[in-house]
């Protein structure tokens, strides 16, 4: 049981939280954007010009997560530590695509940018849970056509998942932690000024300060697997 004075934390979450267990950020030095051009992987437009592309893309991305190597850090576990002691309301936001706050044992998970274990019918929008790979020829489970799945990610230009929800959490919280993210993709990056118009606390946790940083109350500077251990500690 926490003996926190806070009542409401939404937690944000971006790369930089699974770096130290192996998955590349994506605008760090060597990170994912720098070797694949966002126009050719990931957007619709893409999927549509060039699909076999785009699907093994998606599919090498969760082929490395199944890798036994990969798996939830001290970060991850911290923030599992935090839904579990916390005793009031907890939302962890994550831009991240990968399974890794689940895994760590956190419940109440929204993946704003989607999942790499899923994929989705283009027409009938039904969801379906993947572990192998996805190609153009597979026939879609629900409407028996090939061509129709879609990796069930966020492409730029596309509107991130269960907006609503987030936006009322952000409203009622009375903290705001942002962990391993740049800031510079919207709308994630705006989360910080809700929040803290809605008078919440505001945290950056960070290895560097992003583009963001001057919004925040508070902010941290140091490896996930360091400083958020320590920061949850200091919540509970
Ligand atoms: P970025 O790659 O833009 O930023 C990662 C952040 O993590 C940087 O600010 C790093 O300084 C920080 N970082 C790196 N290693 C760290 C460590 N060990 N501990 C703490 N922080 C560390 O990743 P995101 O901000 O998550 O969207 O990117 C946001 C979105 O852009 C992604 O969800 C993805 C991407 O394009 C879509 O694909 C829709």
């Amino acid at each position: 049981m926490s003996r926190t004075k806070y009542r409401s934390v939404v937690v944000l979450t971006g790369a930089g939280v699974s770096a130290e267990s192996g998955i590349a950020t994506f605008r760090d030095k060597g990170g994912l954007w720098e070797n694949f051009d966002i126009e050719e992987y990931a957007t619709a437009e893409a999927l549509q010009r060039n699909p076999v592309k785009v699907l093994s893309f998606y599919n090498d991305r969760r082929k490395d997560l199944l890798n036994p190597s990969i798996q939830p850090n001290e970060a991850h576990d911290a923030l599992a530590q935090l839904e579990r002691e916390f005793d009031g309301n907890f939302l962890l936001v994550t831009q991240n695509i990968d399974n890794l706050h689940e895994r760590a044992g956190n419940d109440n998970v929204i993946h704003m940018h989607g999942e790499l274990s899923k994929y989705r019918c283009m027409a009938s929008g039904h969801v379906f849970d993947v572990e192998g790979e996805i190609t153009h020829e597979d026939i879609c489970a629900c409407c028996s056509e090939p061509g129709r799945l879609r990796p069930h990610v966020v492409f730029f230009g596309e509107m991130p998942f269960e907006m609503e929800r987030i936006q009322l959490a952000l409203h009622r919280c009375d903290l705001f932690i942002s962990i391993g993210t740049s800031g510079t993709v919207y709308p994630a990056a705006d989360f910080v000024r809700i929040a803290r118009h809605s008078g919440a606390h505001t945290v950056e946790l960070n290895l560097e300060p992003s583009e963001v940083q001057s919004l925040f109350h508070e902010q941290q500077y140091g490896p996930a697997t360091e400083i958020i251990p320590h920061y949850v500690q200091r919540v509970l």
